[in-house]
């Protein structure tokens, strides 16, 4: 059996003025479908025989609206976990694995989803976790390794090791998380890394045990955390001081990095991450001179621009390469190059406001 957990705690700043803090990217349909990225997240689970109800870790500001978009889907979460402040994925996966083994009292495999992927090919997707199920049993920390196509700095790098006995499974002989753009160049030419896609599967023992040994404090807050969190309606709040004395830090740097447990299986399904409005441009579809465009939105003599218009008709003009988005209260333009800087135009935002 196997229990995902959603990590649904990120604020998703790159694609403001969409996402906002009050209602960040992974609950916003950025896709023709009409679901969001967390609703999609649990829909392509769908048709596996093992999987369970999803167990999903969020900010408790956005707690009505992941209830709300399970209860839209029609399903029951096994539980959804609360956290007072967000403190990185290494804690919120920590809780997960916690509830498992101490609440849930089972011996479930964890399967860790982010929130914010697109995936093009879900029979891919499942091919590669049914591969990874045997080497998470056998006590490894599995990640799901994608094809790198070009030295992106805003990835983990998994060096792929010897095959394991379980089929398609490899040793990871060195993971190593957003590194600098000249080392990502050397990553890919050299050919045997692959970027770490931010999934993983594994025994919820082994990676508590592995956290013990690398971050202790996590462990022990964490512990806490949940031994005096509270059930409220739906809810369970983890224990805000315990909670926000944890280290803020990702599973990559504080895991991953560290450990000689994790292995590696092969994912080819046409992922992305939806991180900035460029990345999203990229996967969509595009007219013939590369505009794509959404809402009411007229291009003239314009080529490669990402459009998004909510309210009004936004018209282009002989530009080129640029990303638009309208919206009620704000509009932005932007230089596709400058898409991953709109973060530190909303970090200006928050300091003038
Ligand atoms: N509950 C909770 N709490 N979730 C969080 C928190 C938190 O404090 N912080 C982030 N998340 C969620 C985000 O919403 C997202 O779904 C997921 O955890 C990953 O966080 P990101 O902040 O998007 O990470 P990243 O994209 O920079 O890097 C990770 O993913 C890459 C692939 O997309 C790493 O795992 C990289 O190694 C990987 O290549
Ligand atoms: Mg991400």
């Amino acid at each position: 059996d196997c229990i995902p957990v959603i990590l649904s705690g990120g604020s998703g700043s790159r694609l403001w003025p969409l996402s906002r803090q009050t209602h960040p990217k992974q609950f916003i349909a950025l896709t023709s479908d009409g679901s969001s990225l967390l609703q999609q997240t649990w829909q392509r689970l769908q048709g596996l025989a093992t999987v369970q109800p999803p167990l999903i870790i969020a900010n408790e500001n956005h707690r009505f609206l992941v209830a709300e978009q399970f209860q839209q889907l029609g399903v029951t979460p096994t539980q959804i976990l609360l956290e007072p402040v967000g403190r990185n994925t290494a804690p919120a996966i920590a809780i997960a694995a916690l509830y498992i083994t101490d609440i849930l009292e089972t011996d479930a495999l964890l399967l860790v989803l982010p929130a914010d992927h697109l995936i093009q090919d879900v029979a891919a997707f499942q091919q590669s976790l049914e591969w990874a199920m045997a080497p998470a049993l056998a006590d490894w920390l599995v990640t799901f390794g994608i094809t790198p196509t070009r030295p992106h700095t805003g990835y983990g790098y998994i060096c792929c090791g010897e095959p394991l006995p379980e089929p398609h499974a490899h040793r990871v002989t060195k993971f190593v998380e957003k590194p600098d753009g000249a080392t990502a160049e050397a990553y890919v030419q050299a050919g045997n890394y692959l970027w770490n896609s931010g999934i993983f599967l594994f025994r919820a023992q082994t990676f508590l045990e592995q956290l013990g040994q690398q971050q202790p404090q996590i462990l022990q807050q964490c512990r806490l955390a949940l031994q005096h969190g509270r059930q409220d309606l739906d809810f369970t709040r983890l224990a805000q001081e315990p909670f926000s004395q944890c280290p803020s830090i990702s599973v990559d740097y504080a895991v991953m990095e560290r450990t000689t447990k994790a292995a590696t299986v092969p994912l080819e399904c046409g992922w992305s991450d939806v991180g900035s409005w460029s990345s999203l441009w990229e996967v969509t579809p595009k007219d013939e001179l590369g505009n794509s465009c959404r809402g009411d939105v007229l291009t003239y003599g314009s080529k490669n621009c990402f459009v998004h218009s909510q309210h009004r008709l936004v018209t282009l003009l002989g530009v080129e390469n640029l990303i638009v988005v309208e919206t009620t209260d704000a509009v932005l333009i932007a230089q596709q190059e400058a898409s991953q800087d709109v973060k530190h135009l909303v970090e200006e935002l928050q300091r003038l406001e």
